[in-house]
């Protein structure tokens, strides 16, 4: 398929055409946020799927019920992925867990009026990066990266699915009502996960004792998430994933890119992020 049918152009922002059906894009454009929704914000490969499982468990108290037999997609859903549409989300009781990778701007009017609880999760672009190289590998929604230098280009000048990582990061950095919003990163997660869950169990306003937090905290774990069929995508058909190219729990470590990107190629990332980052006053766990 040629890039031009893989994506369509959502809000100034590349989507992928397959995933992102008019129908749901529709759907979310009309969604009604309720105060009290907990919602889940990423750039794609930055952890969603791992805040998927960590939200839930602290919602539940450390119940396993719904990781162990609800898909992350169902549980956490995702507003603008195709079927989200059909969950019956209307439906569901308070406090609803939801999932974006829309950029600020992109929201609909309901999330400005309700304020919602938001998780916003970032990661470092040069992992972003790589991680995505993979994933653009196996998915069969989104192009071919082809060679690692092309795809380096693309990826920095937004050119692929939900556009640029700076914009996107810029856009929730500046957002209001910040005191709705925690901001966490995926590399304070893989150096404590123990303190990373009991932070975002503060900010849900939901009390853990030390030991179910630790339980949490070692289900979570890379190794252990991993074999979690509800959440490790081996239950998506190859024909959309095919985990014999690249599993979707590939490494899971911070730092990857030493692995991925040639000395020259990651000067060269680092130079057009110190341009692109250039207003932003806060200092990442990565600078
Ligand atoms: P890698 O490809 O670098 O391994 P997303 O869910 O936003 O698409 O992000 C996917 C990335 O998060 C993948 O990164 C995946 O391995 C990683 N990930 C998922 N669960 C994780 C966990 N429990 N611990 C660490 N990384 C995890």
């Amino acid at each position: 398929m040629t890039e031009a049918e893989l994506y369509t152009v959502y809000k100034g922002v590349p989507m992928s055409a397959r995933m992102h059906s008019p129908q749901a894009l529709k759907h979310f454009e009309e969604f009604s946020f309720r105060s009290d929704d907990i919602l889940i914000v990423t750039y794609p490969k930055s952890g969603t799927t791992w805040t998927q499982e960590i939200v839930p468990l602290i919602m539940s108290g450390g119940d396993p019920a719904s990781v162990e037999t609800v898909p992350n997609w169902r549980r956490v859903p995702w507003l603008e992925i195709g079927r989200s549409y059909t969950f019956n989300l209307e439906e569901r009781p308070s406090p609803r867990m939801l999932a974006t990778h829309y950029h600020y701007n992109m929201m609909p009017s309901s999330f400005f009026k309700a304020k919602p609880k938001v998780i916003y999760v970032m990661r470092n672009p040069k992992d972003v990066f790589t991680s995505s190289f993979h994933y653009y590998g196996m998915a069969s929604f989104l192009e071919n990266p082809g060679p690692q230098s092309e795809f380096l280009n693309k990826f920095l000048d937004g050119k692929v699915m939900f556009g640029s990582w700076f914009d996107h990061v810029k856009s929730w950095l500046n957002a209001e009502d910040k005191e709705r919003i925690m901001y966490i990163s995926y590399e304070e997660m893989i150096m404590d996960l123990k303190d990373s869950v009991a932070r975002i169990a503060q900010f849900l306003d939901k009390s853990l004792d030390a030991e179910v937090t630790e339980k949490i905290a070692e289900r979570c774990l890379f190794k252990n998430m991993k074999q979690n069929k509800m959440s490790n995508y081996s239950t998506a058909p190859p024909e959309l994933m095919d985990q014999t190219k690249s599993e979707f729990l590939r490494k899971g470590i911070a730092g990857d890119w030493k692995n991925q990107l040639t000395v020259a190629e990651a000067e060269y990332f680092d130079a057009v992020y110190e341009d692109k980052m250039k207003d932003v006053k806060c200092k990442f766990v990565w600078d």
